[in-house]
C-alpha cells in the first residue's frame, strides 16, 4: 500500500472523479470557448490537461489539431474514447498525472486545461511541467474557478467539512486569483490574458442541483460518501449551509457560475 500522503490524496481524488462523465454536457460550450480563447489552428500539437471525458480536446481536434489528452481517472478515458470515436477525430488519450506529464520537452504548440489542472495538489509542480512540455512561443491556456464565487466558495465550503489535505496541497480555487495565476505563472510567460465567462447551469431547485452535484463533482462526492458513514447530522448542516450559499446565484431555474480564462505565451 502506497503511504506517500500526496498520493494517497491524488488516489481519493481519482475515485471520486471517476462520475464525472454527466456533467460533460455542461462544459462542453465552455470548452468551445477555451479553444478559441487558446486561438487553437489545424495542425498545431494540442495537450488537453485533466481532459475528464475529452470535450476540450474534441474540440481542437474538430480544428484539426493533433491532440493529446491525459487524465488521472480511467472511467472518464473510456468516455473520451467513445467521445472521440463518434466526432470521427484521432486523439492520443493517456491515463497520468498532470504533475508528471509523460511528454518530452517543448513537445506542444498548445497546453490547455479547463477546470482541470486546478486539482492537481501542487500547483508549482503542475504549472511547471505544463510548461516544460510547451515550446518556447507556445501558449498555455486554462479555464479555473475564482474563489470568491459560487464553485470557489462551494470548495471551500467542502474543504472545511474534510480533514486537512496533506502540507503542501494548495486549494483549487487559488487558480482563479488572478494576482495567484500571475505569480504561478512567473517569468516563464509574456502576454498574460485574463477573460471572464458563465455557465449557465439548469436546475429546476437547489437541492435538485444538489443532488446532481452529489453524485458527479468529486470532492463533494467524497464528502457526502465520508459524512453519510460517519456524521450524518454534519451532513444536514452541510447541506443546509451549502443551498444558503447557491441561493443567490440561482435565477430563472438557472445556477450562474462564472469563471475566470487566462492566457500566456511561453518565453
Ligand atoms: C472538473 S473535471 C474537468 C474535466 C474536463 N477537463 C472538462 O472540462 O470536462 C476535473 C478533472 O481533473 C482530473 N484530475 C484531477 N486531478 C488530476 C491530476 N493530478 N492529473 C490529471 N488529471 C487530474 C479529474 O480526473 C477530472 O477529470
Amino acid at each position: 500500500m502506497n503511504e506517500d500522503p500526496i498520493a494517497k490524496f491524488k488516489a481519493a481524488q481519482k475515485e471520486g472523479w471517476a462520475y464525472f462523465a454527466p456533467l460533460e454536457s455542461l462544459t462542453t460550450p465552455s470548452a468551445a470557448r477555451l479553444v478559441k480563447f487558446a486561438g487553437v489552428r489545424a495542425g498545431e500539437r494540442v495537450l488537453d490537461v485533466a481532459c475528464g471525458t475529452g470535450v476540450v480536446a474534441i474540440t481542437a481536434a474538430r480544428l484539426g489539431a493533433k491532440v493529446d489528452g491525459i487524465d488521472l481517472t480511467p472511467q472518464l478515458l473510456d468516455r473520451a474514447r467513445e467521445n472521440s470515436r463518434l466526432a470521427e477525430v484521432e486523439i492520443n488519450w493517456r491515463e497520468g498525472d498532470a504533475e508528471a506529464l509523460p511528454f518530452a520537452d517543448g513537445e506542444f504548440d498548445v497546453v490547455l486545461s479547463q477546470f482541470g489542472h486546478m486539482f492537481a495538489p501542487r500547483p508549482e509542480v503542475a504549472i511547471r511541467e505544463m510548461l516544460r512540455v510547451l515550446k518556447p512561443g507556445g501558449t498555455i491556456a486554462f479555464s479555473t474557478w475564482p474563489p470568491e464565487l459560487l464553485i470557489g466558495r462551494s470548495f471551500t465550503l467542502v474543504g472545511s467539512y474534510m480533514p486537512p489535505p496533506p502540507p503542501g496541497v494548495s486549494p483549487p480555487p487559488q487558480w482563479g486569483d488572478p494576482n495567484i495565476v500571475r505569480e504561478r505563472l512567473g517569468t516563464a510567460v509574456t502576454e498574460i490574458v485574463f477573460d471572464r465567462d458563465r455557465m449557465n447551469f439548469p436546475a429546476l431547485s437547489l437541492p435538485g442541483y444538489r443532488a446532481v452535484i452529489e453524485r458527479t463533482a468529486g470532492p463533494m462526492l467524497k464528502l457526502v460518501e465520508m459524512l453519510s458513514a460517519s456524521d450524518p447530522a454534519r451532513l444536514t448542516q452541510f447541506r443546509r449551509e451549502y443551498d444558503a450559499l447557491l441561493a443567490p446565484y440561482f435565477e430563472n431555474n438557472i445556477l450562474r457560475q462564472d469563471y475566470l480564462l487566462t492566457r500566456a505565451r511561453k518565453r
